[in-house]
């Protein structure tokens, strides 16, 4: 059975974020999709130390959800990432994870299938949804899309159930994803994967005159 892992980047556990997700997760089910929620956006997350010790170690040396998280990122076919709106980006401690998880993990993320979900009070969503995407297409993965920008409003999840087109924006993502994510099964077992390189950095080395 596919699986989609889902990230809930709110502190609220029941906020609007997760009233988003929810939307979108039940849908997914409907899809024969399983589902795995985790709140991220509640815990305590620290930035990258830029050590790059998870280059020989492919963990991070900071032991938290990040290194709980990976080996559930490893074996999903898809990443949904739900975080609200502060100051016009996406919650800083998910970023955080974020940062952590893609670059301490070197499992190759190819074709899973990505897709950001955004909740804000009323402005600077589609820089976070922004923020969110850049994850997705540095590491090969197609992002699923829906009928509008995948955002929802609101203060409290109360609000969001009356923001119907929101919501219905969610269902239309989770079909989009379904869709890709079985469309991507069937390809790699007819096509195969294909092959990305990344061998090949912009060096710096100074040409001396
Ligand atoms: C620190 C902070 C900054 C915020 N900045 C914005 C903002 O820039 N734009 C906006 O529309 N709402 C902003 N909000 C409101 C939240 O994004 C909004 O209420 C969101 O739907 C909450 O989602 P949640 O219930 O999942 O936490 C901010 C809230 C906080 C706590």
């Amino acid at each position: 059975m596919s699986k989609v892992l889902i990230l809930n980047g709110s502190p609220h556990v029941h906020g609007c974020t997760e009233r988003a997700l929810q939307e979108a997760a039940t849908t997914l089910q409907q899809e024969g999709i399983e589902t795995t929620i985790i709140n991220v956006g509640n815990k305590n997350i620290r930035g990258c130390l830029a050590c790059y010790q998870c280059k020989e170690k492919g963990q991070c040396v900071i032991n938290d959800a990040v290194n709980d998280i990976a080996p559930l990122f490893e074996h999903a076919d898809g990443l949904l990432i739900g975080t609200p709106v502060y100051y016009g980006h996406a919650n800083g401690g998910l970023l955080a994870l974020l940062d952590r998880l893609f670059f301490s993990t070197h499992f190759s993320k190819v074709m899973k299938v990505g897709a950001a979900v955004v909740s804000s009070r009323r402005a600077g969503s589609t820089s976070a949804f922004e923020d969110i995407n850049k994850y997705f297409t540095i590491s090969g993965m197609p992002i699923a899309s829906s009928t509008y920008w995948n955002e929802v409003h609101g203060t409290t999840a109360e609000d969001v159930e009356k923001d119907i087109e929101g919501l219905n924006t969610m269902r239309n993502l989770a079909k989009a994803m379904a869709f890709l994510i079985k469309s991507i099964e069937m390809g790699k077992q007819q096509i195969g994967l294909p092959e990305l390189k990344a061998d090949v950095k912009t060096n710096f080395i100074r040409i001396e005159n």
